[in-house]
């Protein structure tokens, strides 16, 4: 039974990809996790200076998802550098680096100083703000197209790109990452949200709004995996609210290369081993030899 999946030419020994923000930097989770079945750990978002993230509370459940305003805590790249990636490197499970910045020289900087680091992929949040335009770069096709052709020519590693589900045409964001040579693709990140305690009148987070994520978006996250599937031919991380192996089955019908896992890290830090184990179970049970078989799969 064959669960490896390649994006880009990065191969992962299973599609199960834990996701940006949910994991730490991955030594935090020694001891807890079982790392043989995870396909790679994404890393909290680096940017070139250490953040302390937006003001408390930054988290708050819903009854039907998560909503966070982290606001980009990190050490900063010299940080990452010194503290988080030499013990990264020493774990036993691969890992993508999620690079951030406010302007394209922010990643320009950090994608220059981690080429010769023994690291295979980077994947590129494009959910940060550009600070000139006021929006998030993959909010607009050129700020995307220009960004990642730039670090096209800076990097040989695989390079994802994250785009924010808040477009109106996400497909058009795709196919600009694509044309700029991105590798594969990541969808999607948080959605826009904000909750209000009606006691006090005042918002839930610190920080006014923040991002949706969790089983909540599930619906809304596939439709988008679906619409870039069918549309653009490259590798798609697909995720937003997977919780369980069926989740992650419809994302893989749906177009998925691999899945990735967030909000629910935060619960049950080995739920990618019971996913690992539910699609071999699956895949018995349907006679299914190859995971890549599923993908696109959904009969309309
Ligand atoms: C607490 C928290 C922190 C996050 N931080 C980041 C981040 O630093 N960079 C990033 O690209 N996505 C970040 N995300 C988004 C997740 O990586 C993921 O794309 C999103 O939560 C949807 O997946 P889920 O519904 O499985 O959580 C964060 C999500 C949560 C819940």
């Amino acid at each position: 039974m064959n669960l490896r999946v390649k994006v880009g030419n990065f191969n992962l020994p299973t599609p199960v990809i834990c996701a940006s923000g949910t994991f730490g930097y991955g030594e935090e989770l020694k001891g807890l996790v079982n790392f043989k079945n995870i396909g790679a750990i994404t890393t909290k978002t680096i940017t070139p200076q250490a953040r302390a993230g937006n003001p408390p509370p930054r988290i708050y459940e819903t009854e039907y998802g998560v909503i966070n305003s982290i606001g980009l805590e990190n050490p900063g790249l010299e940080g990452f550098l010194e503290e988080k990636l030499p013990m990264l490197v020493k774990l036993p499970v691969k890992s993508i680096i999620s690079v951030g910045g406010f302007s394209q020289e922010d990643y320009e900087e950090i994608v220059k100083r981690l080429e010769d680091k023994k690291i295979e992929a980077l994947e590129i949040n494009l959910s940060c703000p550009n600070i000139k335009m006021k929006k998030m770069f993959s909010q607009n096709k050129e700020l995307t197209y220009n960004l990642v052709k730039s670090l096209r020519a800076l990097t040989k590693k695989t390079l994802i790109i994250k785009i924010t589900p808040e477009i109106d045409d996400i497909v058009e964001i795709a196919k600009a990452s694509k044309e700029a040579g991105a590798d594969a693709l990541s969808l999607v990140n948080t959605f826009f949200a904000l909750a209000i305690n009606i006691e006090t009148k005042k918002p839930y987070l610190g920080s006014i709004h923040g991002g949706y994520s969790s089983r909540a978006i599930k619906p809304l996250a596939l439709y988008k995996i679906w619409q870039v599937y069918k549309s653009v031919d490259i590798p798609i991380i697909g995720g937003g609210g997977i919780e369980n192996t069926n989740d992650a089955i419809e994302f893989f019908l749906a177009g998925a290369t691999a899945i990735s896992i967030g909000t629910i890290n935060l619960v049950y830090p080995n739920r990618a081993t019971d996913i690992v184990k539910g699609l071999k179970d699956y895949m018995k049970r349907k006679k299914i030899s190859d995971i890549n078989e599923l993908r696109g799969g959904m009969l309309a």
